[in-house]
């Protein structure tokens, strides 16, 4: 299984989420083989997972973060029961999140374990192979700042030594998954690497045409 995760980050209206949709409905064709993954901000989950029932589009969603608490006296925290009936998967521990809201390895570890309890899939993203990876995390996705948002994506030869050796020290993975400045014309040169199982593109799943074209070109590998 290959995957094809977009974070959207802190972008979109409701009115631009749902043009996205519809044109994503439109130009879409799903391959055996390939999981499409969408994180949009929590606000559009709902919305997200109705247009996807109605419109009968098989697109899985992740949130783009978890609570490390539960239900409970946690002002703005969204938590995992919360998520367990509207998205698939999780990512954690993005380096925007690290930097941003000061997040440490131990909270990230936290939270892994509390999305676990609730079957829900972790996507850890690491920085590089200091990054420690959650014993619960079933995904892991190396990101290398740089390359975030740079249009200068990593080596992907360099990036596949990195996952190898990521796979290596913690067997219980599912899957590597490369992200950074991904696109529909690099996308091959990333998932044709042998220990390369996925992309993480951000920028490009803006775009519903982008984020499609990285899709098609996935499935041609
Ligand atoms: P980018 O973002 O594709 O815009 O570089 C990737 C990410 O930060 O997940």
């Amino acid at each position: 299984m290959r995957y094809v995760i977009g974070n959207w980050k802190a972008n979109k209206s409701e009115k631009e989420v749902m043009s996205w949709v519809e044109r994503f409905a439109k130009i879409y064709r799903p391959t055996d083989g390939i999981e499409v993954v969408l994180c949009p901000p929590f606000v559009y989950l709902p919305i997200l997972r109705k247009q996807i029932e109605e419109k009968e589009i098989k697109l899985s969603l992740g949130a783009q973060d978890i609570s490390a608490y539960n239900d409970g006296s946690y002002t703005g925290e969204v938590t995992p029961r919360m998520l367990s009936t509207l998205t698939e998967y999780v990512l954690i521990g993005h380096s925007e999140r690290r930097k941003h809201q000061n997040e440490t390895d131990t909270l990230i570890a936290k939270k892994a374990q509390r999305a676990a309890k609730y079957r829900l899939k972790t996507i850890v993203c690491v920085q590089s192979t200091e990054t420690p990876v959650p014993e619960r995390a079933k995904f892991v996705a190396y990101e290398p700042i740089e390359a975030i948002g740079s249009n200068k994506p990593a080596d992907p030869e360099e990036a596949n030594s990195v996952i190898k050796h990521i796979k290596q020290s913690n067997k219980n993975l599912k899957a590597g998954i490369y992200g950074g400045s991904v696109n529909a014309e690099n996308v091959s040169r990333f998932l044709s690497q042998p220990d390369i199982d996925g992309v993480l593109p951000g920028g490009a799943s803006l775009d519903p045409l982008k984020f499609s074209q990285i899709i098609v070109n996935a499935s041609e590998i």
